[in-house]
């Protein structure tokens, strides 16, 4: 039976690889933060009482910030498999706290790679690093490949390529099995509430309930190539199955901007709308009520912001044998299926 660790198992990704990897009758580690409240809300449904005798699901507290907690849970499991998905994951945040952003996603990933290669886990352990779509920035081309150049415009971007190069180092200086998965932006119902898509579809299914009369958001021009979670972990498995260690680009191909996932959400809600002003004052009114439903708010505006995004990942589906399955609009219409039962309840 094979174990894994998965740092960020509390997470979208984490909760959904820890499901999987049960499924394939792993034995799941997890590392998770001490907080006030409960953060276990997505794994929940899984969650073993440590008093069950055998049970394959075991959370460790601990933090990327502190390599005393990572070296302890590492060397006492000495897992097969680390996934690392831990991460200050917001890029919006990593502007407002660029250092503790750098601690986590870059510092974070030395912490795990230097236990790994200190406990003489060299041979057994394959390593996963949650590398992103955003390391890449603005650069022109149209599609996005393991080839592309990276020139990233966010502190996240930044300290994520730190990562992404560290990965790499301690694979070439030391011969650890650690890979990269450049995955480009995917959602689910398990998605956290302050990132677009989910921000989005809580809201609207708020506002066709009246419960909410306005959605504020920042660049609606950005165009972001979204897939489905569920998907991705796949790949993220698959990266580490794959017969040696490499980097991979995780993308469906195609990309929408955040207008037109409004309007896919719209569709599916019945509601609308007319666009009407330009720059912070465009506004999106109800055709049947002339209320304004969707307004800018300067707050919501980056420092600076990728316009556009699609990957390739042509690569991945040649050798992993990886293809994303779930569409634009079946991604949409299960997040706001899921916000219309909760409502409705
Ligand atoms: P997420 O939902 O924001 O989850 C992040 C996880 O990291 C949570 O479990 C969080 O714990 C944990 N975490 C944050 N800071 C930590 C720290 N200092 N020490 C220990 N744990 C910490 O992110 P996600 O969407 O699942 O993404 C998973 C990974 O893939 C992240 O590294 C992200 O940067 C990367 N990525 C995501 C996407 C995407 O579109 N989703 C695309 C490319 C790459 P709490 O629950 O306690 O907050
Ligand atoms: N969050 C947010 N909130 N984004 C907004 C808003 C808003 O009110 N209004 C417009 N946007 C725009 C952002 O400016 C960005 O261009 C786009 O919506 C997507 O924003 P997010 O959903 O926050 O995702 P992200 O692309 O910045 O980052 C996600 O994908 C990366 C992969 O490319 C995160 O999951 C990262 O962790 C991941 O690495």
């Amino acid at each position: 039976m094979k174990s894994a660790f998965i740092t960020g198992i509390t997470g979208q990704d984490g909760s959904y690889l820890a499901e999987f990897l049960l499924k394939k009758n792993y034995t799941v580690h997890g590392l998770k933060r001490r907080t006030s409240t409960f953060n276990t809300k997505r794994i929940d449904h899984i969650y073993q009482d440590p008093s069950i005798s055998n049970r394959n699901l075991i959370l460790h507290h601990g933090d990327l910030l502190d390599a005393s907690s990572l070296n302890n849970i590492i060397s006492k499991i000495k897992p097969d498999e680390i996934y690392n998905l831990a991460a200050q994951s917001h890029v919006a945040v990593s502007f407002e706290q660029p250092e503790y952003t750098a601690n986590a996603d870059a510092l974070g990933t030395v912490r795990i790679l230097e236990a790994i290669k200190n406990f003489n886990l060299i041979k057994k352990t394959k390593f996963y690093q949650a590398s992103t779509s955003e390391m890449f920035g603005n650069i022109s081309e149209k599609k996005l490949d393991e080839n592309s150049i990276f020139k990233p415009i966010s502190p996240y971007g930044v300290s994520k390529l730190f990562s992404y190069w560290i990965t790499k180092n301690y694979r070439d200086s030391y011969g650890i099995f650690a890979s990269n998965g450049i995955l480009f932006n995917h959602e689910s119902p398990r998605r956290g509430e302050t990132f677009v898509t989910q921000k989005i579809v809580t809201a609207l299914v708020k506002i066709k309930f009246n419960l909410q009369s306005c959605l504020y958001l920042g660049n609606l021009y950005a165009k972001r190539d979204w897939g489905h979670a569920k998907d991705y972990i796949v790949a993220i498995w698959k990266i580490l199955q794959h017969k040696k260690a490499d980097d991979f680009c995780i993308a469906t191909g195609n990309n929408y901007s955040i207008k037109e996932f409004i309007e896919e959400v719209l569709k599916y809600l019945d509601i609308k709308i007319i666009w009407k002003g330009k720059g912070l004052s465009e506004v999106g009114i109800n055709k049947k009520n002339n209320k304004i439903i969707i307004a800018i708010d300067k707050r919501y505006m980056r420092p600076n912001d990728i316009n556009s995004l699609i990957g390739d990942s042509a690569k991945a589906k040649r050798e992993l044998n990886w293809n994303p399955k779930v569409k634009f609009e079946e991604l949409i219409c299960e997040m706001v299926k899921l916000q219309i039962d909760i409502y409705k309840k």
